[in-house]
């Protein structure tokens, strides 16, 4: 063994009791192997030092109707009522099912039990999927084996634990060890089977410009689900969810987070039996998804990351935040210093040429800008969004003397450069399309839908990808590109391939999002220095499977700093500040200032036209941003985030802090939305150490840290009564 982590052995098998531990720093995860060789739960929570476990899988008596099985010596034991590791569909639980498989026989009855397992040190990389990683003694990973015995189709169930985070990850790899075909129905990732339904559940919601809306509620009995069938993730619902005690609060109480690492058609459906127990699951979405497979053929699901804290949802934010920097973005730059950027979007749209991104980009120099991105608009014959996209090649009317010539302008000014794609999609208007008309999807025999002017491309084909592929890579070999903003501005309509075999067509959703993480895997292995920004007309496909390949993710095309806020706090839940992309834009009514503070809190950048759009007065304030930017970057990206005052649940105030690592500095964050009516102001900051002893930078006055949590800062100083309308204003504290 190689397993280098602080703790005892994270995963354990007792073989008296058969019970499987994963011990994480603060939690446990229990299950075990019962009679008959049935995978039942048995815990998920804080940690525990008992092994024999086995009298948790009994929640609830036996009921007349529960069917049983006459080979299990127990009169308790129904698959009714028993809490499944994987439950399975048709063979005595008539709850939601992981996993439903129809074999050669027709029917879809579904049974797995226990073969073997084993534990090792590392985690493996999923096939054709984003996933998380640990080198080496980093992790320890469980693999169970069950078997269909009819079907002989074998369910391994992965399950990986992390040496620093109170983390799970889990998967399951099914394969067709029998004879005849079989089709998948229904593969979720994770069940998670909690024995209460005293609980809230915590989730986004949104839409288009108004994404991540957090809502909590209280569970009922029957079937809630979150899902999408976009084909894309959508800003409808993210595929994040949490379970919390009701007296759980930001910095209290017990909560159970889940996320998944996926960019398609997902859901997490959760039952509240009879009983008032709560199953979880978390998975591809049943609905359109059929997969077969032939004899010796296998399937992976995508990845689930549970996270448990018993420190409120702060905690568990913060887990996500930093277990996302350290085992899911891949790119070299999840830890690096991004270029701070100004993007041509909301500043020019279609509407510029080589000499207005370089007028750009010379006064975005006197402000400290350190990349110029061109959006869309820069290829084909796109001068407005009704064509061009597919044709990936430069315009040269609007860049004369060409791309290269541009960025060399660019760079002579001392400005990197970036470029926007939108690789999935096609306009009728365009080469490609007239060229491949079949290149976009559609059903036999029907029309496909318009949205945007566009439609999709069947990225389920391996043409089509390599089409694309070749023409991006020879713009970006050919030119000197640092960053790559790759859209996606439409969902999928009429699904289906014309290479696919009917029986095969349910598998299609599920390969659409293989063939975008092929391609975005070809375009990092080949570019590994570039920078990529995913982004879904801003945050419709906010998710970890992006995250995966690009470390940043331009959250929502609203940039309004207030209506931010709200964007903002609820994708904090699960996602780190350092994937938010955020810009100050001249598409707001707060000051420019509070625009900067809420973007700083993000991977900051500006989206206006810095020759027209700001005023003398607003340059200097700018000039501090950038400034404050360099000086903050570290504690703001890397440093822990506490949501102190939600825009939500405040009319008036939203506050926000950070500290450091070493707790050495923290950075405390108001936006004031509206006039206060107590214009007594006082809050109490969070994650200090009681002891050091913390100077505010701006009055030289020194506090403890025990103080400033429990006693609070006066804020009352500030002049609420005459500058409510969208203004803001930060503190920094300092370890003297
Ligand atoms: C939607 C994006 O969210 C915008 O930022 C911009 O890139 C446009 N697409 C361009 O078409």
């Amino acid at each position: 063994m190689i397993w280098k982590g602080v703790n005892a052995m994270p995963i354990t098998f007792d073989q008296q009791h058969h019970v499987f531990k994963l011990d994480t720093s603060v939690s446990t995860y229990a299950f075990m192997v019962y009679q008959e060789n049935y995978l039942v739960h048995l815990y998920y929570g804080a940690k525990l030092p008992d092994t024999d476990l086995s009298y948790l899988m009994y929640r609830g008596k036996f009921d007349s109707l529960s069917p049983y099985n006459p080979k299990v010596e127990d009169l308790f034991f129904s698959p009714d009522i028993q809490p499944f590791e994987y439950p399975t569909n048709g063979a005595g639980d008539f709850r939601i099912s992981a996993l439903s498989v129809r074999g050669g026989s027709g029917d879809a009855v579904t049974d797995i039990r226990y073969v073997s397992h084993k534990i090792y040190d590392g985690k493996p990389s999923l096939p054709g999927l984003p996933a998380t990683f640990a080198q080496e003694g980093q992790a320890q990973t469980l693999e169970v084996e069950a078997v269909d015995a009819v079907t002989g189709v074998k369910a391994t169930l992965l399950y990986t634990v992390f040496e620093d985070y109170p983390v799970i990850t889990r998967s399951v790899r099914l394969e067709n060890g029998g004879k005849a075909p079989v089709v998948l129905e229904r593969a979720y990732s994770s069940c998670v089977e909690l024995p209460t339904m005293d609980l809230d559940m915590v989730h986004l919601w949104g839409k288009w410009w108004n994404e991540n809306n957090t809502e909590r509620r209280a569970l009922q009995h029957g079937i809630t689900s979150i899902q999408s069938k976009r084909g894309m993730t959508g800003s409808n619902h993210n595929p994040f969810v949490a379970f919390a005690r009701p007296s759980t609060t930001e910095e209290s109480g017990e909560v159970w987070g889940m996320n998944f690492i996926y960019s398609g058609n997902f859901a997490i459906d959760t039952e509240v039996d009879t009983r008032g127990t709560t199953r979880v699951l978390m998975g591809i979405n049943p609905t359109d998804f059929r997969w077969r497979l032939e004899p010796g053929e296998s399937f992976q699901t995508p990845e689930a990351v549970l996270v448990y804290s018993d420190k409120g949802l702060g905690a568990m934010s913060r887990t996500f935040h930093h277990f996302y920097l350290d085992h899911l973005c891949r790119s070299e730059w999840a830890k690096k210093k991004r270029p701070l950027l100004i993007n041509s979007w909301e500043a020019a749209f279609f509407d510029f040429d080589d000499d207005k991104l370089v007028a750009f980009a010379q006064e975005a120099k006197k402000l400290g800008i350190e990349m110029l991105v061109m959006d869309d608009g820069w290829f084909g014959t796109r001068n407005d969004d009704l064509r061009g996209l597919g044709d990936w090649y430069v315009n040269e009317k609007k860049l004369k003397g060409g791309l290269s010539h541009l960025i060399e302008r660019v760079n002579a000014l001392g400005l990197k450069f970036g470029i926007w794609y939108e690789p999935e999609m096609v306009n009728p208007d365009s080469d490609l399309y007239r060229a491949h008309p079949d290149w976009a999807i559609r059903a036999k025999g029907r029309e496909h839908s318009i949205s945007r002017y566009q439609c999709v491309l069947d990225m389920t084909r391996k043409d089509v990808r390599d089409n694309i592929f070749q023409q991006m890579y020879e713009v970006l070999s050919q030119n000197k590109i640092d960053y790559i903003k790759w859209d996606c501005n439409r969902n999928i309509t009429e699904a289906a391939s014309a290479t696919l075999p009917p029986e095969r067509q349910g598998e299609f959703f599920h390969r659409y999002v293989l063939g975008v993480y092929d391609l975005m895997d070809r375009i990092t292995t080949a570019f590994p220095h570039i920078l990529l920004e995913n982004c879904s007309s801003g945050g419709c496909r906010f998710d970890a499977g992006m995250l995966y390949y690009a470390p940043q993710i331009w959250t929502s095309d609203c940039t309004d700093p207030i209506e931010r806020l709200t964007i903002q706090f609820g994708a904090s839940l699960c996602y780190p500040v350092a994937a938010m992309g955020a810009h100050v834009s001249a598409n707001s009514r707060a000051s420019v200032k509070t625009r900067g503070v809420v973007a700083m809190s993000g991977t900051f950048g500006y989206e206006l036209d810095p020759r027209t759009e700001l005023t003398d007065e607003e340059r200097e304030v700018v000039l501090q941003q950038v400034a404050d930017y360099h000086k903050y970057y570290d504690l703001i990206h890397f440093g822990d985030l506490y949501r102190l005052t939600a825009p939500t649940e405040n009319p008036y105030l939203a506050d926000w802090q950070f500290v450091s690592p070493d707790k050495n500095e923290a950075l405390f964050c108001r936006v004031i939305m509206r006039r206060p009516p107590n214009l007594y102001q006082s809050v109490c900051l969070a994650g200090l150490d009681p002891d050091k002893i913390y100077v505010d930078e701006e009055t030289g006055k020194a506090y403890s840290g025990a103080l400033l949590m429990h006693g609070g800062i006066d804020l009352s100083a500030y002049d609420y009564a005459n500058n409510y309308d969208g203004d803001s204003f930060m503190k920094h504290f300092v370890v003297r």
